[in-house]
């Protein structure tokens, strides 16, 4: 028989996080005795939360915000997204060591095929925040040209990118068949507006708009009643759960995990 191990998501606050309903429902159509909880973990606190779950034996951690670029010093080893991106979100105890790495980028890329199929060739990104980073380098490494925007466009990282700033958008939405909302714009309590009204009409009728921020942002209400196919940021939140716990079980999810993981986003 299975034993059961303890697995968690820290954050501060954390109170808000659906993790724990996800994996919690993950388990139970996987028939596994596993629990899985939230933890309220300042950046101050890590090392030792870390250490402690390590020592207890935990299957595995996620970290959200303030504690996805802490963490970088305090892993064993790093993976290639995670040391790309600057941030983990997964934490993997393992015999060689706790590894960290990030499975936000490749969640956005599941919850991206499950809305247009494929990653499309040309794609806008605003923000240049962590979960931004993320996404932007999971849609470079699937070949697509990404002009990516933000309000201080020399900060972003050198990648194999079009840099630029709001004052770009207009021209940066041509031709894209996809616009990514990775900024705190359309969060409960986040910033109150974009530096200028998106001119969603410039992009091409059957471009699809995705939205990090859930639940469904004004974005993405917009983006739907013109008819443009959208994500709120729900579904990567599955896929990130999805490769997460792939990771820490070191199996293939069947198709009935995750559905239930995806029914218990749904409140
Ligand atoms: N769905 C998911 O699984 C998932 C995962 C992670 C995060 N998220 C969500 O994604 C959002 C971003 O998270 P994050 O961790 O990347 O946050 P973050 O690191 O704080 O980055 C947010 C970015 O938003 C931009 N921004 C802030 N105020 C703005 C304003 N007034 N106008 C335009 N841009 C502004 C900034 O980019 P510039 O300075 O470059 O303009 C900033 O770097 C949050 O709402 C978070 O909840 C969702």
């Amino acid at each position: 028989m299975t034993q059961p191990r303890c697995f968690g998501v820290l954050g501060h606050p954390i109170g808000h996080s659906r993790s724990p309903a996800m994996h919690t429902a993950a388990f139970e159509a996987l028939g596994l005795p596993h629990r899985y909880l939230a933890f309220d973990v300042t950046p101050d606190a890590l090392p030792s939360a870390i250490a402690g779950a390590a020592a207890m034996g935990f299957g595995g951690l996620n970290l959200t915000v303030p504690l996805k670029t802490h963490a970088l010093g305090l892993m064993d080893a790093l993976s290639p997204e995670a040391e790309a991106i600057g941030a983990v979100n997964t934490v993997c105890f393992t015999p060689e060591g706790v590894v960290g790495r990030n499975t936000d980028g490749a969640g956005f890329l599941e919850a991206l095929r499950g809305l247009v199929g494929a990653v499309p060739s040309r794609a806008v990104v605003l923000g240049g925040g962590g979960a931004s980073r993320a996404v932007v380098h999971a849609l470079v490494e699937e070949g697509c040209a990404v002009r990516w925007v933000s309000r201080r466009p020399a900060a972003l990282p050198d990648w194999d990118v079009e840099r630029r700033g709001y004052e770009g958008l207009e021209v940066a939405l041509e031709g894209a068949a996809l616009l990514v909302n990775g900024t705190t714009v359309g969060m409960r309590g986040g910033a109150p507006g974009f530096p200028v009204p998106l001119p969603l009409e410039r992009m091409p009728i059957d471009a699809a708009v995705a939205d990090l921020v859930y639940p469904a942002t004004p974005l993405v209400e917009r983006a739907r009643a013109c008819g443009r196919a959208t994500m709120d940021g729900l579904p990567m939140l599955w896929g990130q759960g999805v490769l997460a716990l792939q990771h820490w079980l070191g199996l293939t999810l069947d198709a009935a995990a995750r559905d239930a993981m995806r029914q218990a986003l749904v409140v």
